[in-house]
């Protein structure tokens, strides 16, 4: 596995989560909702989106499990660690880093209507609207991304990557196989293995 192509750069992302800070900010004043991070996919988005917002609000933390393994996607959902306050009677954005098959958020937005919540959006930093498999509303969304695998800004691939600080696209290890003659392989240092050496 190796970074691809970058989709989105840092200063992209930081200037799109300004502006989806002030659209929250505008549409939640006086309302105090509670900002639900969906872990761990969520969280560094979660930490800059917030620190933009100027209305009050909360943050809560929730992890689900997909399984999935790396690139393959499933339909079936578990809660490992759920939130920590009653969202009885609030109002509840879901902010979530991708939105690819819909089926996490489906799960989700039926569970947060079950504990009857006065109000539910979803904001995503990403979508990818051709994978979607079941209806579900995104209300703000920071960029659309074709039909790729991405990496980066909280976003893994078995728990690699979530460090970069843009978005980029990873190349599955067979693609770059078949390029392995000299004349077509990336000349690239970062998409060549490290060399081996004592820590
Ligand atoms: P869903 O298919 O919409 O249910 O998304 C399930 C989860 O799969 C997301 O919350 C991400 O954690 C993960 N996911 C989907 N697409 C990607 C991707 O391109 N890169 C990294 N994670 C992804
Ligand atoms: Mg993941």
């Amino acid at each position: 596995m190796h970074i691809g192509r970058v989709l989105i750069t840092q200063e992209e992302i930081d200037s799109r989560v300004r502006e989806l800070a002030d659209q929250i900010s505008a549409d939640y004043a006086d309302r105090n909702p509670i900002l639900i991070s969906l872990l761990k996919g969520g969280f560094i988005f979660l930490a800059d989106l917030v620190r933009h917002i100027t209305v009050p609000h909360e943050v809560d933390f929730i992890t689900v499990h997909s399984y999935q393994n790396g690139f393959a996607r499933s339909e079936r959902i578990e809660i490992l660690n759920d939130l920590k306050r009653s969202v009885n009677g609030r109002d509840v954005i879901i902010i979530d880093g991708i939105v690819d098959t819909g089926h996490t958020l489906s799960f989700l937005e039926q569970m947060l209507e079950e504990r009857r919540v006065a109000s539910l959006r979803v904001c995503a930093l990403l979508d990818k609207p051709s994978c979607r498999e079941i209806t579900v509303p995104v209300d703000y969304v920071g960029f659309k991304v074709p039909d790729v695998f991405v990496v980066g800004y909280g976003l893994d691939f078995k728990e690699r990557y979530r460090n970069l600080s843009y978005i980029a696209e990873l190349i599955p290890a067979p693609v770059l196989a078949e390029a392995a003659d000299p004349a077509t392989a990336p000349k690239n240092e970062e998409r060549t293995a490290p060399a081996k050496r004592n820590p």
